[in-house]
């Protein structure tokens, strides 16, 4: 069943817009798009969430994520990854970019999200299937990439090859990181872009994340969020990893890193 298409007046079905899934798009300061959420999930504030921080969505992805897909790929061969939050791709983009980059492959990438408008947008793009779709989708996908790519040699059909590798089918964009999830792999890179869990509150809760940890972490692994939580430090340091508090990317406070085995620097 496809979830991007939507009966219109005349009982032909059309191709869902941003607006018909709940989001606008925002340019942020380094010219790349995100997407923000057209109604907000808490009361105290006026505006909907975005997916990235306004100073710039993938200057931020390549500071929290592309860094430390970097960093697992130039000390572990075939690396397992693990994204919470596929969105717009970003992360995604930035794993293939960093291996392509290094000449290396990556043995799994595992990517949730929950609103499956998301997955299925993501998927076709990826695999050229996007001759229905609205232009204003097309488009934002289509910079995203150029983005990412930004500085790099490597072409856009190089890295959407590397990565149609890893999502062969729909199905494999996983959907919700739910509370009782039994995950497929361990990791050695775990990217941890939820938004900030009004919706999933489970997904910042020591227990889950105590177990997720324990669960599908490796002897070497690093994880990588936006966020700096509390729970989030105790379930590191409780699983073995070294917490640290890096800079946060332009007007936020501060990101987390947790880093396990050889890969603590
Ligand atoms: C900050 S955005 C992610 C941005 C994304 N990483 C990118 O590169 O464009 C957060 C995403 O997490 C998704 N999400 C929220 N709760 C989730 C859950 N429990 N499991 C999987 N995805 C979830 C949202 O639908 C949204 O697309």
């Amino acid at each position: 069943m496809s979830f991007i298409l939507q009966e219109v007046n005349d009982g032909k079905p059309s191709m869902k817009s941003w607006k018909d899934i709940g989001f606008e798009i925002e340019i942020t300061k380094d010219e790349s798009p995100t997407l923000r959420l057209l109604e907000s999930l808490s009361p105290d504030k006026p505006h909907g969430e975005s997916m990235h921080h306004s100073g710039g969505a993938s200057i931020e992805t390549t500071h929290l994520y592309g860094s430390v897909a970097a960093a697992v790929l130039s000390k572990i061969d075939n690396p397992h990854f693990v994204v919470v939050g596929l969105g717009l791709g970003y992360i995604e983009m930035n794993i293939a970019r960093e291996a392509l980059l290094r000449g290396k492959s990556v043995g799994l990438i595992t990517s949730y999200e929950s609103i499956p408008e998301l997955r299925e947008f993501f998927y076709l793009w990826l695999h050229d299937q996007v001759q229905e779709f609205s232009p204003e989708v097309l488009q934002v996908y289509e910079d995203v990439l150029m983005h990412v790519l930004k500085g790099t040699e490597i072409s856009p059909q190089e890295l959407k090859s590397f990565l149609k590798k890893h999502f062969v089918k729909l199905e494999d964009i996983h959907g919700a990181l739910h509370e009782d999830i039994q995950f497929v792999s361990r990791y050695h890179g775990f990217f941890y872009d939820a938004f900030s869990g009004k919706t999933h509150p489970h997904l910042w809760g020591e227990e889950f994340l105590n177990r997720m940890l324990r669960e599908a972490s490796t002897e070497n692994s690093m994880l990588s969020t936006y966020a700096v939580k509390g729970a989030l430090k105790r379930a590191l340091q409780a699983q073995g990893f070294v917490y640290t508090e890096r800079a946060g990317f332009f007007s936020k406070r501060g990101s987390t890193l947790g880093t396990k085995g050889f890969l603590v620097s």
